[in-house]
Order: structure tokens, then sequence, then C-alpha cells
């Protein structure tokens, strides 16, 4: 089968595309997917570079979510899944697991889940990986309530616009930071305000934001996508029992306000949905599920590739130059 894989950790250059054996027949408990579209996410770059270390197994094939159809399934039937069902999954091409990069994988069943009918396959894998992070986050990680006040860095990024989403359908006020041109879209999804990240007067503009929606309490929920994090001011700004969710930005080390984080019972929790068991990956695939049907999970500005450019795809993701979400066709 035609395979996007690597053999060493490595630049993106270490991505070979060829030809794999087709996996055999799927032992009990995995089903084996005919892979329709592959997403390129940051993760698949920091596995495949080796920044995020997991178990791997070369030749490793790329990626993490794919989007297909059930081909075959283990011995005993598995999990009511039938050949020629649409499915998906978001955990494989790590932990020993081998990547969705590939015309088939073997997914083990608990981590595979139908699609909803009428969802485009391509569409879903460009969305799933942002769509399960932002409700691991905002729900089990943050813990969000009604009412409360959230900021989202970064809010018309892949995960930023997933979190922006479901926030407000968690009954959440939320704030977000963009480019300018993007803050139309931040509204456009619910934000009540959106922030220019490039305007002199930011830390000034947010102050206020968190003043007047939270009614002077200050922010419940704190999340920066962009990986410029200003933790001095986030602390500054939370409320009581305020909680900010650090979830992106590999290399960052800053300096935490210790005492102002926890006279305030303040908490700063990192979290990588790498991390999610399988039982918080079928609950955020539950979430993603009815996000999809109901149209409200798209990724933004999806450009489609065959597999075989996999290694531009990654250089590209690292070098910035794309806009929008690369996914892959085997
Ligand atoms: N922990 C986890 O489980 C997890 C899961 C998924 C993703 N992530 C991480 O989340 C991050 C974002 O991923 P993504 O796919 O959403 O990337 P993305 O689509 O490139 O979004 C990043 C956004 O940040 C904006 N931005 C850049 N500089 C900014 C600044 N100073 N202030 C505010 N916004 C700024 C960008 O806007 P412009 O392009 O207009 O500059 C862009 O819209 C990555 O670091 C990724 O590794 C973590």
């Amino acid at each position: 089968m035609d395979a996007a894989y690597f053999r060493h950790t490595g630049g993106a250059g270490a991505i070979k595309f060829g030809k794999l054996p087709v996996p055999g027949l799927p032992e009990t408990g995995r089903v084996l997917v005919r892979v329709a579209a592959t997403a390129v996410n940051h993760v698949d770059t920091h596995v495949r570079s080796g920044a995020f270390a997991t178990e791997l197994s070369f030749p490793q094939i790329i990626g993490r979510d794919l989007a297909g159809t059930v081909e075959q399934v283990g011995p005993g039937g598995t999990a009511g899944f039938l050949m020629g069902d649409l499915v998906w999954s978001n955990s494989m091409g790590f932990d020993g697991r081998p990547g969705a990069g590939a015309e088939f994988a073997v997914v083990p069943a608990e981590r595979l889940y139908s699609l909803p009918v009428g969802v485009d396959p391509v569409e879903a894998a460009a969305a799933l990986h942002s769509g399960a992070t932002a409700w691991l986050a905002l729900h089990r990680h943050a813990r969000v309530q009604a009412g409360e006040t959230v900021f989202v860095g970064g809010g018309a990024g892949q995960l930023g616009s997933a979190l922006v989403v479901q926030a407000v359908r968690a009954g959440a006020r939320v704030i977000t930071s963009s480019s300018a041109a993007d803050t139309g879209y931040c509204r456009s999804m619910g934000a009540e305000v959106a922030l220019d990240y490039r305007s002199a007067g930011l830390a000034g503009e947010l102050a206020d934001a968190v003043g007047t929606l939270s009614g002077g309490r200050g922010l419940d929920v704190h999340i920066e996508t962009s990986g410029r994090h200003h933790l001095e001011a986030a602390v500054e700004l939370l409320a009581l029992r305020g909680r900010i969710i650090a979830l992106s930005g590999m290399a960052a080390t800053n300096m935490v306000p210790l005492g102002r984080l926890y006279t305030r019972d303040g908490s700063i929790r990192g979290f990588a949905i790498s991390n999610a068991s399988v039982s918080d990956l079928t609950d955020a695939a539950r979430a993603v599920n009815v996000l999809l049907s109901a149209g409200a999970l798209q990724a933004r500005h999806i450009t489609r590739l065959p597999l075989r450019d996999a290694a531009a795809a990654h250089a590209a993701l690292e070098a910035g130059t794309n806009r929008g979400k690369l996914v892959l066709i085997p």
C-alpha cells in the first residue's frame, strides 16, 4: 500500500513516500480501515521530529487522525463495526500504534468511532484533532460552566476556533485575540469581544473586556493557543478559582507570579491530548460527533494534498507558510 513513513526521527525530509505491506487480517478487537483522509497537525511534526517523546515502531507511518471506511473487522465481529461503515479515529501514530498516513490502517476498536451520516470524511479529518482537544480542554480540564468568562488566545486558529465554538455552546462569555482580519470571524462564532493581538493597547483592552463581561469578577478560564504566553497578565486577570489551561508552546519557559496565583485559588493546568485515556477520548468523540452532525465543527481553509506530499506538508506547517488545515489523501 502507499504510505508516508519515517525510519528515524528528524526533519520533514525524514518522511518517505513509498510502498509498505498492507496490514494482515486484523486481530480480535481491531478493525482494518481504508483511509480516505488524514490530517496534518502540529503534534504530528513533534512526533516525527522526536520533540514529543513517544514509543515509535519503525518504519513509523505518520499521522494521528483518519476518516475512512471499514474494510475488515477482527474475528468475532468488533464493537458493532461492519464492512463499509464510515469511521474515524484521532489517536493513531504514537504510543506504539501505526499512523494514519497510508491507504490502510489497523485501528483498535476502542479508538474507532462512527462518522455521522452526511459528514464529509475530508472535512471531518480536518476538524477532529482540534474538536476533541477543545472539548477535553474546556470540559475535562477547565470544567467550564455556563455564565463563566473565557479567554481564547489565537481564537481564529484551528484549535482556537474549536474552543470558541464549544465555549459559546457551553454558555460561556468569550473573549478572543486574533489577527485584526480575523476578529469578524471570531465574532461570527459567538465571541463577544474579539481583540487584535497586534494592538499596542492589547493588555488594557483585554483587562477592560474581562471587567465588563465578568462584572468585575475576572477571568474564569484562560487558554492561549498561539504558544505566546503572558502569564503575569493572565494571572492578574484571573477570577477567584480561575483556571489557566496550558496547551501550546512546546519551548515556552515562563515566569509565574505564584503569590498572585495561589492567593486567589488559581491554577495552571497543563494538558496534551496525547495523554488522554481511551475513555476520555470516547467522551470527546461523542461530543465531536454531535458538533459534526450539527455542522458546528469546521476547519477553516482546508487544503487537500496527495499523501505523496506529506513531507512538504510537514515542512509547510513547521514554517508557518500554509494558511488553514492540510489534509492528506492516500
Ligand atoms: N495540548 C494539546 O493537546 C494540543 C492539541 C492541539 C493543538 N495544540 C497546540 O495548539 C497550538 C495551535 O494549534 P492550531 O492548529 O490551532 O494552530 P493554528 O491554526 O496555526 O492557530 C494558531 C493561531 O494563533 C494565532 N496567533 C499567532 N500569534 C499570536 C499571538 N501573539 N496572539 C494571539 N494569536 C496569535 C495565529 O494567527 P495568525 O496566523 O493570523 O497570526 C493562528 O490563528 C499549536 O501549538 C499546537 O501544537 C495542542
